[in-house]
């Protein structure tokens, strides 16, 4: 069924992510996305750092805590017909407005535009989110897995968050820590230190990064035992190493893992005995499942040393494995 000619043409919302603050970091479609809206609506703070694309928009500004007002406002005027940008710093579906108004879009019983339910356009432009932008002044941090945890409790139970950390501090990962305080919540990121040393060397380093990108720029390399010394706030974010990272000249870096395969002697990569260029390591899934099939030791045992739960180390050791047989690199970078 066609809309009716009368009716107004639908309009659309565009989540923009801004990246960290910085008019060289603003990507091509972020800027032209701007430049195509109607009405921009953001926080106040968002808007002030694209002040010079917005002239002759209509512009909606809002406080921090009013993401679902923006959203219903955004709504509103993409019913009437207008493109709206709906700014984000960093990327839009990162702690950022992207899942808000699919919230609001959702209860207001939008589907998706399928050419025919007359209905408005979404789309989502990508920006670098503050865990890329901050690493990237720091040095290589996130070089091997890590994840990112945020510290307000605005809208989810301390509870939650702390058994987060704790899963993440014990699990090794490097994490980029977003919302770690502000001039209220002073005490979050007391406790994400507390739950990371009961699992992590208080040597472990961690680097604070103050508004990346931006003039107030402050960046300082510590460690896990003295993170709270440091000047944090609510524009900033903080990254812990995990075990392998180091800081050197100045730069932190969490190794990519080719010292576990490959030794460098007098300028030659040379691969380490029992391994093999291009096979997963001997200590990878089929060579560790062979390992503790051959041991003879008990489930509990084998758990109790891998620190894994012992039902996944009796059903391993139930289990039969292909040979790792092909050449098998990761994916290109
Ligand atoms: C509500 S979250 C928004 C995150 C954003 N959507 C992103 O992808 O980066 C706000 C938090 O992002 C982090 N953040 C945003 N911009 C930053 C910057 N320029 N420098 C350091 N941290 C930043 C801080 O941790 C801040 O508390």
């Amino acid at each position: 069924m066609n809309a009716p000619e009368n009716t107004v043409k639908p309009g659309k919302i565009m989540l923009v992510g801004l990246g960290p603050g910085s008019q060289d970091h603003l990507t091509a479609r972020a800027r032209a996305a701007i430049a195509e809206a109607d009405t921009v609506i953001g926080y106040v703070t968002y808007i002030r750092l694209v002040a010079d694309l917005v002239e002759g928009k209509e512009v909606i500004k809002k406080a921090m805590t009013e993401e679902l007002d923006r959203a219903i406002e955004a709504l509103d005027r993409a019913r009437q017909g207008k493109k709206v940008a709906l700014i984000s710093s960093g990327d839009a579906g990162v702690y950022g407005m992207a899942g808000p108004t699919f919230e609001v879009l959702f209860q207001a019983g939008w589907t998706p535009p399928d050419g025919e339910n007359g209905e408005i356009e979404v789309e989502i432009i990508p920006g670098a989110s503050a865990l890329n932008t901050c690493a990237a002044l720091v040095g290589a941090p996130l070089t091997h897995d890590f994840c990112a945890i945020s510290l307000s409790d605005l809208l989810t139970p301390w509870p939650t968050i702390a058994r987060r950390l704790d899963a993440v501090a014990y699990a090794d990962f490097v994490v980029a820590l977003y919302n770690p305080k502000s001039g209220r919540r002073t005490q979050q990121i007391v406790e994400a230190q507390r739950i990371f040393l009961r699992h992590r060397d208080p040597q472990t380093p961690v680097a604070i990064v103050k508004s990346g990108y931006r003039p107030k720029q402050r960046i300082e390399l510590t460690t896990l035992e003295k993170m709270n010394e440091a000047d944090i706030g609510m524009l900033s974010t903080v990254l812990i190493g995990n075990s392998n990272t180091f800081i050197q000249h100045g730069l932190m870096v969490t190794p990519r893992g080719y010292a576990n395969k490959y030794a460098v002697e007098e300028g030659e990569r040379n691969t380490r005995d029992g391994e093999q260029a291009g096979r997963s390591l001997s200590t990878g899934l089929g060579g560790w499942v062979a390992t503790i099939q051959a041991s003879g030791r008990s489930a509990a045992e084998l758990a109790a040393e891998y620190r894994l739960p012992e039902d996944y180390i009796a059903a391993v050791l139930q289990s039969e494995y292909l040979p790792d047989t092909a050449e098998d690199e990761e994916g290109g970078n």
